[in-house]
């Protein structure tokens, strides 16, 4: 192996001194950022390549170069690469790496560039590929909500309100929502994808790069639609890191929400459904425990999604043109708002497949209540009574039925009647299945409305990985 490179002593031509041990610890951004080796490389080939269809360094030069670079790839890949703090952040570890094993000619791939439009680079590549994969379990997700919403497309349960009972609805009318919350989420992150996807090699340091690159080789190289049209802007931009962790923070806060519900209907008082094993939690000290630790992080760790993006929303304010070291805070966030993402996708989609599900408890959770209370009113509205009225009748029966410790089913006739003289024996055909039927408008939770509205998500997300 060639003798160690001294990159870090080479860029300080114009000190005395070396740096101070705790300074250098405390700048280094090498233990995070050698996320992006994978990133830096890429972009740094397709820069070496530019240079040489450009004249600007020559094509041997530009040849050991790239196989100097791929080599170091496959050394990081193989956990050969030692990462020092001495040498700050991953530009100059792998920068460094490559003058030890092709010497001076190393020197000639930073012509043109700058660490500035490098990290940027380098970060927006990484962003694209999140964006990416993100998308993908989304829609992993999709096809778990809609698989089980499909496989109990009959299930009947109480909808609520100030989680109180209110009407009853479809338990994959109930599933749907989600479904759509996560489209919204889908399409959030491509509409993101379109802000990350712009190159920003050849801002240079902050004014625009003093040689005939050319920047469209180099976008379409690395796949970017777009090239960046000011310098000054593209090495300080980081919209799009914030626009990534601001999508992820509203897709945790729907994850949190479905959490939430599974926590509440996991318990003994709700019993609405039943986690698998696999996705359940003991206790150490209670053995009787069954405990939807999955649900309760994915509901806690979208504070910390949250806390990435206030973050560095709080890094980037008031931060003056152009690039500020400030920014090397953008990514311990991001790397953090990626994986608790992914991971709580991942794992929740395990939870929401395997999830069993018990119609009769969520049958019998209605039929003592008052849940049909506006079937009732919709009755009498529907035998000329004006709405209001109707509301009035059916509350005084309602408090009536409480008093007599009776549900509606059990109320006589003769009762019925005692509040309004147009209630008549067709009252007691009122039943949860007649309440989700009569909501037939689009967006409704009647069967047949819910049966439209399963075929057509069904072919947005596809077959894959169906349950
Ligand atoms: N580690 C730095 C960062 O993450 C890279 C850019 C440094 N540029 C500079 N001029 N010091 O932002």
């Amino acid at each position: 192996m060639a003798k160690k490179d001294e990159t870090k002593d080479r860029l300080r031509s114009r000190f005395q001194k070396g740096v101070d041990k705790a300074v250098e610890k405390y700048v280094a951004s090498i233990p995070f950022d050698w996320r992006l080796y994978k990133q830096d490389i890429a972009g740094s080939l397709a820069h070496a390549q530019m240079l040489a269809k450009q004249g600007l360094i020559s094509k041997k030069d530009a040849e050991l170069i790239v196989s100097g670079l791929v080599a170091i790839r496959d050394e990081i890949e193989q956990g050969k690469l030692e990462f020092n703090p001495e040498l700050e952040d991953i530009h100059m570890t792998i920068e460094s790496r490559l003058f030890e094993k092709i010497g001076d000619v190393a020197g000639k791939l930073h012509t043109a560039r700058s660490r500035n439009d490098q990290v940027v680079l380098d970060l927006r590549l990484f962003v694209k590929e999140a964006i990416s994969e993100t998308v993908s379990k989304l829609r992993d997700f999709q096809r778990a909500l809609l698989g089980v919403a499909e496989a109990n497309k009959t299930v009947i349960m109480p909808g609520y309100t100030h989680l109180q009972q209110a009407q009853p609805v479809l338990f994959a009318h109930h599933l749907l929502a989600y479904f759509e919350m996560l489209q919204r989420d889908v399409v959030r992150f491509q509409d993101c994808l379109k802000r990350a996807d712009v190159l920003p090699l050849g801002s240079g340091a902050l004014a625009g790069v003093a040689y005939p690159v050319d920047r469209d080789f180099v976008a379409q190289k690395l796949g970017f639609s777009e090239i960046s049209v000011n310098s000054l802007d593209a090495v300080s931009d980081r919209d799009f890191v914030i626009e990534y962790e601001a999508a992820a923070a509203i897709t945790m806060m729907h994850l949190s929400r479905l959490a939430e519900e599974m926590v509440l209907w996991s318990s003994a008082e709700f019993e609405f459904v039943e986690l698998d094993e696999a996705y359940a939690a003991s206790s150490s000290i209670m053995p009787q425990k069954k405990n939807p630790d999955v649900a309760e992080l994915a509901r806690g760790k979208t504070g910390r999604v949250y806390g990435n993006l206030i973050g560095l929303l709080t890094v980037m304010k008031g931060l003056p043109l152009a690039y500020n070291r400030d920014m090397q805070e953008d990514k311990e966030g991001l790397f953090d708002t990626v994986d608790t993402l992914l991971s709580t996708l991942e794992v929740f989609t395990g939870l929401i497949k395997t999830l069993k599900i018990n119609a009769a408890r969520m049958q019998q959770a209605m039929s003592g209540s008052y849940i049909l209370a506006t079937d009732l009113a919709d009755y009498l509205v529907r035998k000329g009574l004006p709405f209001r009225q109707a509301h009035n009748v059916v509350g005084k029966l309602v408090r009536y039925a409480i008093s007599k410790g009776k549900s509606f089913q059990e109320l006589s006739l003769d009762e019925y009647r005692g509040f309004s003289p147009l209630f008549a024996d067709d009252v007691h055909v009122i039943t949860v299945e007649t309440s989700v039927a009569a909501r037939s408008v689009i967006g409704g939770t009647a069967p047949e409305q819910v049966v439209a509205a399963l075929l057509r998500v069904r072919k947005l997300v596809g077959k894959r990985n169906e349950k």
